[in-house]
């Protein structure tokens, strides 16, 4: 089971104040010496969070693989085919959407048009593929005529569900994962795991990778937020003392 660390909510935080802090790329660095097995990222064609220097960057500098989510219409494709990432997710993308709501159409004909066109192109390139997907068998029945190499089940509704429900959600997802296995493909997972649903999913082995941000974003600022504030309590503190010593302004930054 690989843990694929998703850094846009840290990107978000930056565009807040359009400045150059908080930096995704050294979030990845973070992330990697925490054990993540790669670095996802969605860069979205309003660029609401991550931009495109981020990827850039972060291809040089990663040294686990990136995950390039993009959605299969937009522009961005030429920017991963000449970047070329270990893996290009294909996602749904919709402005007004706060996150991605839901796994690709692939009932629609044009959408299978505009995915096989950028799975021929990523492909060509030597990038593994993947569809993001809702579980159900129809979905990975297209996959597989499209030439997806993985598909990554959305886990919105397990998330969601409560009770039995959930129950039957998990049950879902993994007679899925063991019939998209069967079929040739990966199998991966994300969207709305946390600290407290993730062991169930993580547990199904036939799901090889799982796409995880919102929840180790959250709790990284409250692990993470106690020490900040000391650091910005010290400098206040012992400010009379350092005023005349700009080089010991920065509080020591840990990496
Ligand atoms: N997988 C995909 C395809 C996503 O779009 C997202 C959200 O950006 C995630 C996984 C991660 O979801 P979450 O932030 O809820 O962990």
């Amino acid at each position: 089971m690989r843990l694929y660390v998703n850094i846009d909510h840290i990107a978000t935080v930056r565009q807040a104040r359009r400045t150059d802090e908080p930096d995704p790329v050294r979030a990845a660095v973070l992330a990697e010496l925490g054990g993540a097995h790669g670095i996802t990222i969605h860069l979205r064609e309003d660029r609401r969070h991550i931009q495109d220097r981020d990827v850039r960057l972060l291809m040089e500098t990663a040294r686990t693989g990136v995950n390039f989510e993009l959605a299969a219409s937009s522009g961005i494709l030429d920017l991963a085919c000449e970047l070329r990432p270990l893996q290009v997710t294909l996602v749904p993308e919709k402005r007004e959407e706060v996150t991605t709501e839901g796994g690709l159409d692939l009932r629609s004909e044009e959408n299978r048009e505009a995915l096989a066109l950028a799975l021929r192109r990523l492909k060509g390139e030597g990038v593994r593929t993947s569809l993001f997907v809702d579980p159900d068998p129809e979905a990975l029945e297209y996959s597989v005529e499209l030439g997806a190499d993985a598909v990554e089940f959305h886990t919105g509704e397990y998330a969601n569900a409560r009770g039995d429900e959930r129950g039957r959600e998990l049950g879902r997802l993994a007679d899925l994962a063991k019939k998209g296995r069967a079929m040739g493909l990966a199998v991966h997972a994300g969207h709305g795991l946390t600290f407290e649903n993730v062991i169930p999913v993580a547990a199904v082995r036939e799901i090889e990778e799982l796409n995880i941000g919102h929840s180790i974003i959250s709790r990284a600022f409250f692990v993470g937020l106690e020490r900040a504030v000391r650091e910005m309590g010290d400098l206040i503190r012992q400010a009379p003392q350092m005023v005349d010593r700009p080089g010991a302004w920065l509080p020591p930054m840990g990496f």
